[in-house]
């Protein structure tokens, strides 16, 4: 059985920077604390008009596929990962199937939030171990700068946050010592609500009862997005951070382990760890819970926030540009995030 390789990645920012001093225009909060909490100094965001998550989505793809030496009709294809597609539905694979001219492939879009690039990998690797697809294209895209509370009531949230998007293109290959070795993918719903965005959505009966004191009968009809949801600012994400924090440095480093285990390697092992950029604290605590030194471990939180599905292929793909990532290397990319779900990736560069 033929193992998949990354044959070709691409990523694409936004030109728009917006520092932690652009933040403080909108809300109470300083640079200060921005870096302290989470290491980030400055964002992207897309343009209101002109670019959305499949716009970003297509520019990322685009450097992939001429990377890995093909055109666009050669994919066969498409999983999509984002938690802002363009519309609630259809996903937004459809959408860049239509703005690449591609055939008329199968398109799939995957809701797994901040795991959801690897999540899509490891169900793109499965068609090609199959033997059922040749040229996958594997995208994560966020445009969450059109969904944030940029006012203090939401500070907590909409400061971590930016907008980007990562691509790669995923073939079969015979190469010995090459291609992804493994892929772990794991959830826990117990605490779905602690991070998530609970509207629109179809659970409004539910936990309008249960959490929200507004559930009036006289707006069925309207509950799917309601005036009251919006004044009460319900169609914003909602993040108890502590939590996430405290979850996310148990199951980081499990699943990375995981990943090592299952194949026969240790922490010491590994050229180049991609952790899904949450927070510069959470990456810093799993290096040091798994003995790695600085040069095994690539952050770019620093420039771009947390892009969600998109942090895993962008971070991959700057390594990779800037020479840290070689033919041979072992490179594991690990997530975690709303769900909650994690997931690792084992691979041999
Ligand atoms: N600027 C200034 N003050 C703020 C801000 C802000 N942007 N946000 C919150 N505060 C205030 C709070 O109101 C609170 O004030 P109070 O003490 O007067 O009540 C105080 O700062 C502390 O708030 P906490 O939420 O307890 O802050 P904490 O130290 O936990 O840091 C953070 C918050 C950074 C979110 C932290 O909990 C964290 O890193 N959590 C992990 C969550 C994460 O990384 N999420 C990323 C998305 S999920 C993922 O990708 C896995």
């Amino acid at each position: 059985m033929p193992l998949s390789k990354i044959a070709g990645i691409g990523k694409y920012v936004p030109s728009n920077v917006f520092t932690n001093e652009d933040l403080t225009k909108f809300m109470e909060t300083s640079d200060e604390w921005i870096v302290e909490r989470t290491g980030i100094k400055e964002r992207r965001y897309a343009h209101r008009t002109q670019e959305t998550t499949t716009t970003m989505a297509v520019e990322a793809s685009k450097i992939a596929i001429e990377r890995a030496g093909i055109t666009p009709q050669d994919i066969d294809f498409i999983v999509f990962a984002t938690l802002s597609p363009d519309y609630y539905f259809p996903g937004c694979g459809v959408l860049l199937q239509r703005a690449m001219k591609m055939k008329e492939i199968g398109a799939l879009d995957v809701r797994n939030q901040c795991s959801g690039f690897v999540y899509a990998l490891s169900v793109a690797d499965q068609f090609i171990k199959t033997g059922m697809y040749k040229n996958i294209l594997v995208v994560g895209s966020e445009k969450h700068s059109f969904g944030l509370d940029f006012t203090t009531r939401g500070r907590n949230v909409s400061v971590i946050f930016g907008d980007g998007a990562g691509a790669v293109v995923l073939q079969p290959t015979t190469k010995e010592n090459q291609g992804i070795l493994s892929t772990h993918l794991h959830s826990d719903g117990e605490s779905a609500e602690i991070l998530a965005m609970y509207n629109p959505g179809t659970h409004a009966n539910y936990w309008q009862e249960q959490q929200f004191a507004s559930f009036n009968d006289a707006e069925i009809g309207e509950m799917f997005m309601s005036h009251n949801m919006i004044d009460d600012a319900q169609n914003f994400p909602f993040m108890d951070g502590p939590s996430v924090f405290k979850k996310a440095v148990v199951k980081f480093p499990e699943v990375i382990i995981e990943a090592l285990q299952a194949n026969g390697y240790q922490s010491t092992d590994i050229n180049m760890l991609i952790p899904h950029q949450a927070n510069l604290r959470i990456s810093q605590f799993v290096q040091q819970k798994l003995g790695l030194n600085d040069g095994q471990v690539f952050n770019n939180i620093q420039k771009y926030g947390n892009t969600t599905a998109a942090s895993v292929p962008i971070a991959l793909c700057e390594a990779w540009e800037a020479g840290k990532i070689k033919e041979g290397d072992l490179v594991c990319l690990a997530a975690f995030g709303s769900g909650f779900t994690w997931a690792s990736a084992l691979l041999k560069w």
